[in-house]
């Protein structure tokens, strides 16, 4: 029970890594709110996890709206009690497309959703955090905030830009009780990507292939991450980028 009597809000849980988080900040004693833009999801997640004698609250928004962002902030930290001790920002999704036509309105989209939500999420809990010298975000990046993807301009941009949000807000808020990190995962079988190699996308033999571990990530694996940031086991650690990737990063052969 590494996070008993926690708090979280975690974005994105109601499916893939965020659903994994959600899951696991539950069995280790946490309270959190589910939150995705389907409430008819939410509710069926905090259900699951209700079931499992842990509190879990529903709260849909859609996260590439700044004031359905503040909305959320407000909303979860009233469902908790009046604190969020752990935010995860999690929820996001790339846009795919060469840059040379990637829609202006999609760009924006992306850019809202995997980093100006996470500004604006962080701001408003930190607030709390801050004032109770007391609080741990953790941040879903990607591989992709350091490596260059073709046809994921937007996508490259927020990640890489939540590699600096994290350490900015790290560094200002370490010595206030507040830690800031990041999780950047290589591959991992969710249902985004599922959806993108139906669309042929992404080729999933060839991704096992480019990961030395032979295989594509887990859920489970990328939430174990966040309960160790998330959890006293990491008092010492702020502003770091905890690559969970199968040795992906590292690799730099044929
Ligand atoms: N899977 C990977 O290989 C991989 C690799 C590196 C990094 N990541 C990162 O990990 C995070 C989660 O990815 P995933 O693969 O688990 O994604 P996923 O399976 O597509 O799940 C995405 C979650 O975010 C929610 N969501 C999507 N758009 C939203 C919006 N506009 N507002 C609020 N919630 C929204 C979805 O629910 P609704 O659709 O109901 O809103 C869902 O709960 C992302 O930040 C992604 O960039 C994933």
């Amino acid at each position: 029970m590494r996070l008993q009597g926690k708090t979280a809000l975690v974005t994105g849980s109601t499916r893939g890594i965020g659903l994994g988080i959600a899951r696991a900040f539950a069995r280790e004693g946490a309270a959190v709110v589910v939150t995705a833009r389907s409430g008819k999801d939410c509710q069926a997640v905090a259900e699951e996890i209700g079931k499992e004698g842990r509190r879990a609250i529903a709260i849909p928004a859609d996260l590439s709206k700044s004031e359905e962002v503040r909305r959320l902030a407000r909303d979860a930290e009233s469902a908790l009690g009046g604190r969020v001790d752990i935010l995860v920002n999690n929820a996001g999704q790339p846009r795919v497309a060469p840059s040379v036509e990637l829609p202006e309105a999609d760009y924006r989209y992306t850019l809202d959703l995997n980093l100006n939500a996470y500004f604006l999420l962080s701001q408003e809990t930190g607030r709390g955090m801050l004032s109770r010298r007391s609080g741990a975000i953790v941040n879903v990046s990607s591989v992709n905030g350091t490596l260059a993807f073709p046809q994921r301009l937007a996508y490259c941009v927020a990640k890489a830009g939540v590699n600096m949000l994290t350490k900015v807000l790290a560094i200002e808020w370490a010595g206030q009780g507040v830690r800031v990190n990041a999780i950047a995962p290589g591959y991992v079988a969710t249902e985004m990507v599922k959806g993108l190699a139906a669309k042929g996308i992404l080729d999933q033999e060839r991704l096992s292939r480019r990961t030395p571990m032979g295989r594509l990530g887990l859920p489970e694996e990328v939430a174990e991450a966040a309960v160790f940031l998330a959890s006293d086991a990491a008092t010492f650690i702020t502003g770091s980028v905890l690559t969970v990737d199968g040795g992906w990063m590292a690799y730099g052969y044929l």
